[in-house]
């Protein structure tokens, strides 16, 4: 389908070509990937500047001075660059890290806690902003709490407010995510920060899903912190990143330190570099902020506009197709548009995971099945007697998917409930 953008056209289709491991089959069919929301595809473009870098100036970045070093800076600072310019933060304030994950555990292992602190994290967090808050509350560092989804499982913002009021002055950050990786649901986030700065506490948004189906401008947003994986976004593995202000990371300690944190050491006692560079210890993925940095330059091209436009249309075709299907059922809101990317269902005696190896074996139809990382989710008393109490099989599209994949996906799901 044709999409205008500045006056020229997106064909998805020929994007498609961008992506060469979409030419592959296997059993002489080509390859249906719909685990998107675990891991993007790459395309091309990223994989050449990756390949550059091995090939013509594979060095470090900030310590030497020759021709190679130079190179790697330039390139590391122009990815830094387009990255912040594509969140709409200041290079300064972008701190590369080896994921969202490794981002969440940054903040909450420097931010400046006192005793007595609470966080509050949603009923349907990923793992990654769970466990570091857990691991916080075993060593008395803070007091965890959850705020409670409302009866739709959606976030809650009254129960947001009586959280902030029942611990009043001790709640000093809310750690969200942006969209749940479960249900594709996007969490209202503008209003959580504005009622959260109204009582003076700061937000962190874990952005892994967000990232690709929703604009994200710091600024705008007035985001405190944010986390965000490469890899989710068509960039590499193994690099991410907080991204946030100067002010916000001013507040925070040191987390991890060594080469590249410091302007000075001695036997001692250091001296600290500023910021981002405070947080970047020892080398750098060079090549993977490089190709992070064309991620993000080949997703302005196309616009998360479009991109969501195209991802919804899709998961519409899907939503209608599996509705129609005895026996399945799809978690969270009938409407697609309200899940973006994300369609997590169950059908009736079927386990999930016969259902995404089937999928797998039949149709090279690539999904998900399990608990997605969000384990307290379906521990959740609530949660632990419904029909998705064994976790979901997950189908996530992006824009390079196809009319005529999610058809098959449909085709294939129709069978095996049959079987
Ligand atoms: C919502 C959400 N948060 C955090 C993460 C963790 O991302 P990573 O493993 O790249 O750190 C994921 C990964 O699937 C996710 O979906």
């Amino acid at each position: 389908m044709l999409e205008s953008i500045f006056g020229k056209k997106i064909d998805f289709n020929e994007l498609r070509k961008d992506f060469t491991i979409l030419n592959r089959t296997i059993n002489e069919k080509p390859i249906i990937y719909f685990d998107n929301a675990c891991m993007s595809l790459r395309p091309k473009q990223v994989l050449k500047v990756m390949n550059e870098y091995y090939n013509k100036f594979p060095g470090c970045a900030g310590r030497s001075n020759h021709t190679i070093s130079e190179e790697v800076n330039k390139a590391v600072n122009e990815a830094r660059e387009q990255i912040a310019k594509f969140f709409s933060a200041k290079a300064e304030a972008v701190v590369f890290t080896k994921n969202c994950t490794e981002a969440i555990n940054l903040v909450a292992n420097a931010f400046p806690f006192e005793n007595g602190d609470v966080v509050l994290i949603t009923d349907k967090e990923h793992n990654s902003n769970l466990i570091p808050w857990l691991k916080l509350q075993k060593e008395w560092k803070i007091k965890l709490d959850v705020i409670a989804s409302g009866p739709k499982n959606e976030f809650s913002v009254d129960n947001l407010i009586s959280k902030l009021n029942e611990h009043k002055g001790k709640v000093k950050l809310v750690s969200v995510v942006f969209t749940s990786n479960l249900d594709g649901v996007t969490n209202p986030v503008k209003d959580i920060i504005r009622i959260c700065h109204k009582h003076k506490v700061k937000v962190l948004l874990d952005c892994a899903q967000a990232a690709l189906h929703h604009e994200i401008n710091v600024k705008k947003l007035e985001a405190d912190f944010i986390a965000v994986s490469a890899h989710k976004i068509l960039g590499p593995n193994g690099v991410g990143a907080l991204i946030s202000t100067k002010e916000n990371l001013d507040l925070l300690k040191q987390f991890m330190v060594g080469g590249e944190t410091v302007t000075d050491s001695s036997y001692e006692n250091y001296e600290v570099e500023k910021i981002p560079e405070k947080f970047e210890a020892g080398l750098q993925n060079y090549p993977g902020i490089i190709g992070f940095g064309e991620a993000v330059k080949y997703l302005e091209k196309i616009t998360i506009k479009n991109i969501q436009k195209q991802i919804i249309k899709l998961n519409e075709i899907a939503t209608a197709g599996l509705s129609e299907i005895s026996g399945v059922e799809i978690l969270g809101p009938k409407k697609a548009d309200k899940r973006g990317g994300i369609i997590s269902f169950v059908i009736k005696g079927k386990p999930i995971h016969e259902v995404s190896l089937l999928l797998n074996n039949t149709h090279n139809v690539m999904v998900r099945s399990g608990a997605h990382c969000v384990h307290s989710w379906f521990n959740n008393d609530k949660n632990r007697e419904s029909m998705f109490k064994d976790g979901t099989v997950r189908a996530s599209f992006s824009f390079y998917n196809t009319e005529e994949e999610v058809n098959e996906f449909i085709k294939a799901v129709k069978e095996i409930s049959e079987l």
